[in-house]
């Protein structure tokens, strides 16, 4: 395991998050925040009902922990249908994908997870059975070979994917609804803390709640971590209660700091600001100083960062602002300064 997947913050899944699927909520009524998101499917999956027809194909995409696996089982829930799970890379031949579809009844949902790691030649069988509800199957070899058309039940396929940019087009457009989830606002991340210890039957204070929702990143996943481990530091050192002191003791152990961020995000700022002067510099540059991969910092780091405020994103390269010098104590170069007192 690299460093970065031991990172107590970092939004993808862990072993140890298995047991957030317990806390999984299971209705659109349990799901908290994405409203606009919400607002929709319930629109999708009323029309569906009420034309007696299975759901249009579905893409989410955003950062890891937000809830597109979830939302996807919501949705099947809703629909009152099974939901058969697999994802791009699982997904090696054509074969493969044949018998999953095969295996599939009128209405049921197929979740593809990571969908941008779909092979070609497994999209190429994907693509006539999103449209047409129909397999091709070759039959025979050499110039003898032919194709029969078997015909599929109505299935949805819900897809997720961190980088939308990846999926290719014409995947994409088989997609008849497509959403970005978006990092959860405080007030959400603290109502997702509130349920997830009161299905714990953790004793929390609001303060303790807030400040754990506020060291999260927006992130339910990373949310539930840092509960739990602040629930272990709450047994052994403070009778169990979780209070704002306990949280801020627990979480400066861990060096998540009071925006939530960790030695990684730190080490890839201050990469920038003291070796690059805040930038622009390639993104490849910063994963070579820091000996990590750029997709790494390219899907778990950088998200955050740039909701913060505290990187941008240019077509020289990257930049760090002027709030992340403030955040980090260290100065703004001169300049920068005089570059933007003369734009
Ligand atoms: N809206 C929500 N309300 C409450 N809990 C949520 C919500 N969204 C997600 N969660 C919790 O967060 C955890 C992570 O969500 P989920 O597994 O759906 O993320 P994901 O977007 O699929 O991540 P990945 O990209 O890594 O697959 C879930 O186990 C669930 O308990
Ligand atoms: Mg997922």
């Amino acid at each position: 395991m690299s460093e970065s997947k031991e990172r107590l913050v970092n939004p993808e899944p862990r072993p140890d998050d298995r047991l957030d699927q317990a806390l999984r909520p299971k209705t659109l009524a349990e799901l908290i925040g994405q409203e606009r998101i919400k607002e929709n499917i319930a629109i999708l999956i009323e029309a569906a009902l009420q034309r007696g027809e299975p759901l249009d194909h579905v893409l989410f995409y955003g950062p890891p922990g937000l809830g597109k696996t979830t939302l996807a089982h919501v949705l099947a829930n809703e629909m009152g249908v099974n939901i058969k799970i697999t994802s791009g890379p699982a997904i090696e031949r054509q074969g493969d994908l044949a018998a999953i579809l095969t295996n599939l009844r009128e209405g049921d949902v197929l979740f593809i997870d990571e969908a941008h790691r779909l092979g070609r030649n497994i999209e190429e069988v994907l693509y006539p059975a999103m449209e047409d509800f129909a397999l091709d199957i070759v039959i025979g070899k050499g110039p003898s070979a032919r194709s029969i058309r078997l015909k599929l039940p109505r299935f949805t396929v819900i897809g997720a994917t961190t980088r939308l940019a990846l999926v290719t087009a014409p995947l994409r457009a088989r997609f008849g609804a497509t959403y970005r989830l978006d990092f959860y606002s405080l007030p959400a991340m603290q109502a997702i803390v509130k349920r997830a210890a009161d299905l714990l039957i953790v004793q929390a204070e609001p303060d303790g709640i807030e400040e754990i929702a506020q060291r999260a990143r927006g992130t339910p996943r990373v949310a539930l971590r840092l509960l739990r481990r602040v629930r272990d530091f709450a047994q052994v050192r403070a009778e169990g209660v979780i209070t704002r002191e306990v949280t801020h003791a627990a979480l400066d152990l861990m060096e998540v700091d009071n925006l939530g961020m960790d030695d990684m995000d730190r080490r890839v700022l201050r990469t920038i600001i003291e070796k690059y002067k805040c930038g622009p510099v390639g993104l490849n540059t910063i994963a070579a100083s820091i000996s990590e991969e750029a997709d790494t910092i390219m899907d778990v780091v950088e998200p955050y960062l740039l909701q913060l405020g505290f990187l941008e994103r240019t077509s020289q390269g990257r930049v760090a602002t002027k709030s992340a010098c403030e955040h980090l104590g260290l100065p703004y170069p001169k300049e920068k300064e005089d570059q933007a007192r003369l734009l």
